[in-house]
């Protein structure tokens, strides 16, 4: 993702995130976007992805960490299958109970989440 989809993406969040992004925007080694895991637990309570979903317990949803394993030899073409599927919503792949459709989530933001979710397992540098 080019350092401008970055800024378009944090022009969309919330204000909080203003200074970061004005930091971020200047960054030309930005090539992806990652949220700091405060900026992806902010959006996961706004979002209320919480309701469903935990890091490290299953609920509704999937444990996000075990998203992360299930995916992680493929994270790389998962996080765009994953992306639009927290916009479309859709069951099938963790039982049959289905995640609800998010479509006012823009697809910056969904495939944010998604690599945030996808790198839990890596260690933090
Ligand atoms: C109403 C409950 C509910 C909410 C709210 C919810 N989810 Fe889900 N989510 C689910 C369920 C149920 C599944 C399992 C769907 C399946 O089996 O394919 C799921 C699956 C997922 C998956 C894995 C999809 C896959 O194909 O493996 C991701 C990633 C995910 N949710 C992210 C999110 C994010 C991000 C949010 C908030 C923007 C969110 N969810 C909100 C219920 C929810």
């Amino acid at each position: 993702m080019s350092v401008i989809d970055r800024c378009a993406l944090l022009r969309v969040m919330p204000a909080l995130f203003l200074a970061n992004a004005l930091f971020a925007c200047s960054d030309n080694e930005a090539k992806s976007m990652r949220l700091s895991d405060a900026e992806a637990r902010i959006f996961i309570n706004q979002k209320s992805c919480n309701a469903c979903h935990e890091v490290d317990e299953t609920r509704i949803g999937p444990a996000f960490r075990d998203v992360a394993t299930r995916y992680e030899d493929d994270a790389e073409t998962e996080v765009d299958r994953l992306a639009e599927k927290i916009i479309a919503g859709g069951a099938g792949s963790w039982g049959y109970v289905p995640m609800i459709s998010y479509p006012d989530i823009t697809s910056e933001e969904a495939r944010a989440i998604s690599l945030w979710i996808l790198e839990l397992n890596k260690p933090k540098s």
